[in-house]
Formats: structure tokens, sequence, C-alpha cells
């Protein structure tokens, strides 16, 4: 079927060859991809944020190949061209969304295994669950010696991938016409520490039903603020992460609000 559909694109010439390129594809089974893949996985080394706390990282070894010699085989020559970013769909309908740009400048890595033969699960200790699968495909970064990578903790390590696709960053929902420009940042921050599990005005993912913009407007600051701050504290058996615990309690409560005041003024699209 893939070589088939090359053919007829290479033959359309280079216009077509454009509209022809996989946007979208499930991740084969790891089993079949290696055949398709022009090397052998590798194993490499990460300090794994599900597991390291404070300071004390927690190094894993995983069995995969670079990110974008997968995004090469599966979406096709020039993937790097034909969108903005690279969305990650999971099985549990978690959604992540990261600019092609990442991909090109810090190494990530799609694995399928441990290198030790320990089961490919792993303990989310900021979600509250244990023994999560990681498979069929978790994308993993080289952050070993990279303070940047590390801060960000588990936030860019989307895990039970089973699709990718080349999407444009598209906005609108975000800003629709009408919303004062100093809320900008808040969309900015919502997009970057929400919208892998949740929606606002239809963008978004898939991991909680429900639009933040309308349960902003429902809201008090004070309790949506401890709730983003301390979920546990809010609620018993909370799966949601707290927000960014690996920054300056102040810079969290500066997040959490601009983030709050952002949801609160943005209308409700339907
Ligand atoms: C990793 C996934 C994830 C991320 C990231 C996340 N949440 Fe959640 N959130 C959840 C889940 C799951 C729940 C359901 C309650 C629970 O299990 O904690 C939830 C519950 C909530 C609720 C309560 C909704 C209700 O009506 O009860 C609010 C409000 C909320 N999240 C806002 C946010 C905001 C704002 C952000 C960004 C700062 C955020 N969440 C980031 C997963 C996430």
């Amino acid at each position: 079927m893939r070589f088939a559909g090359n053919f007829l694109c290479r033959i359309a010439g280079a216009a077509a060859l454009f509209a022809c390129a996989a946007q979208a594809a499930d991740l084969p089974a790891p089993q079949t991809l290696q055949r398709q893949m022009p090397t052998p996985p590798q194993a490499f080394a990460v300090y794994e944020p599900h597991l390291s706390v404070g300071d004390r990282h927690v190094t894993i070894r995983y069995v995969g190949y670079p990110a974008v010699a997968v995004f090469e085989r599966i979406l096709g020559r020039n993937w790097q061209k034909r969108g903005e970013a690279v969305e990650l769909r999971a099985l549990d309908g978690y959604v992540s969304r990261l600019p092609v740009s990442r991909f090109l400048a810090k190494r990530g890595f799609l694995v399928f295994a441990r290198q030790d033969g320990a089961p490919f699960t792993v303990n989310n200790l900021r979600q509250n669950e244990k023994d999560v699968p990681l498979g069929p495909w978790y994308l993993v970064w080289d952050n070993i010696g990279n303070p940047a990578l590390i801060a960000e903790g588990a936030r860019n390590w989307p895990y039970q991938v089973k699709e990718i696709r080349l999407v444009a960053l598209s906005d609108r929902a975000l800003l629709p016409e009408g919303l004062d420009p100093r809320f900008r940042p808040g969309a900015a921050l919502v997009k970057t520490h929400c919208l892998t599990c949740h929606k606002v005005n239809g963008y978004g993912g898939e991991k909680f039903a429900g639009n933040l913009a309308e349960i902003a407007k429902g809201s008090d600051r004070a309790e949506f603020l401890r709730l983003l701050l301390v979920p546990a504290a809010q609620r018993d058996g909370a799966t949601m992460p707290a927000l960014s615990d690996r920054l300056p309690e102040a810079e969290r409560r500066r997040i959490a609000g601009a983030i709050f005041d952002y949801l609160k003024a943005v209308p409700v699209l339907p």
C-alpha cells in the first residue's frame, strides 16, 4: 500500500507529492516498524522524569529510534515542512502537540521497551498512578546534562502513543476575536500546561471532558488556583499533576493566576 502510494505520488510530480504524503498515521507495532526502519533499534539513556524527585534523577535505558527517523519513515519525506507541530495521540485520549522545531533542535526518541528487560511501565508519582503501561510508544528526551529539559519534568513525555499527525498550531479557538491582547501570555501558558489533557473551546486533549473556559467562569479564583497548585489537597485520589512542581513557588503562582485570568476572560465558543 505504502509503496503504491509513494509510486503514484512520484509519477504525479512534485506538486502532488506534497498532497500525497501522510499527514496522520497510526504508529505500527514495534515489530512491524522494526522491519521498515533502515537501522536497528538502539538504547537511549534518559533521566526518567516520572521517577525523578527533586535532584535525585533515575536513569533508565529505553530501546527505540530517534523520533525524527520514525517521522521520516511514517509521515514521509519533508514531514518537517508540512506542519507546524507534531500531534501525538495516546490510547487514553491524551494529546501532546509539540512544535516541529523542537524535534529538530532537541533529541527525542520514540521507544518501545526497556533495555534491562523490565516491564515497559512506569510509576507516575505525580499523578498517583502505579505501573502505568508505556506502550505501544513512549516519547522520551535526551535530558541528561540538559537543565532546561530536566526543568520541564514529564510534561512533554507522552506515553501510550498510538498515532501521530502533522498539524497547524491554530490559535483561533484560544484567541478568539475580541479577547484583550493582555491575555495572550495566559493563552500560551494554557497551551503549555493544560491542553495535553483538557480542551478550551474544542481545542486540546481529551483526558477530561469539558471546556476549561466554561469551568473557570463558574469558579472561585483562590479555589481554582489551589486546585492547580496542589490537586491532591482539593480532592482525594486526584490524577491531575500539580502545575510545574519543578518551578519556584512564586513562579507557579504567577502562572496559575495568568491561566485563571485568561480562562475567565476568553469567550466560550460553541
Ligand atoms: C496530565 C493531564 C492533566 C493536565 C496536564 C491538567 N489536568 Fe486538569 N484534570 C485532569 C484530570 C484527569 C482531572 C479530573 C480530576 C482528577 O482526576 O484529578 C482534572 C481536573 C481538572 C479540573 C476540575 C474540573 C471539574 O469540573 O471538576 C480543573 C478546573 C482542571 N483540571 C484545570 C486544569 C488546568 C487549568 C490545567 C493547566 C494548568 C490542568 N487542569 C492540567 C488532568 C489534567
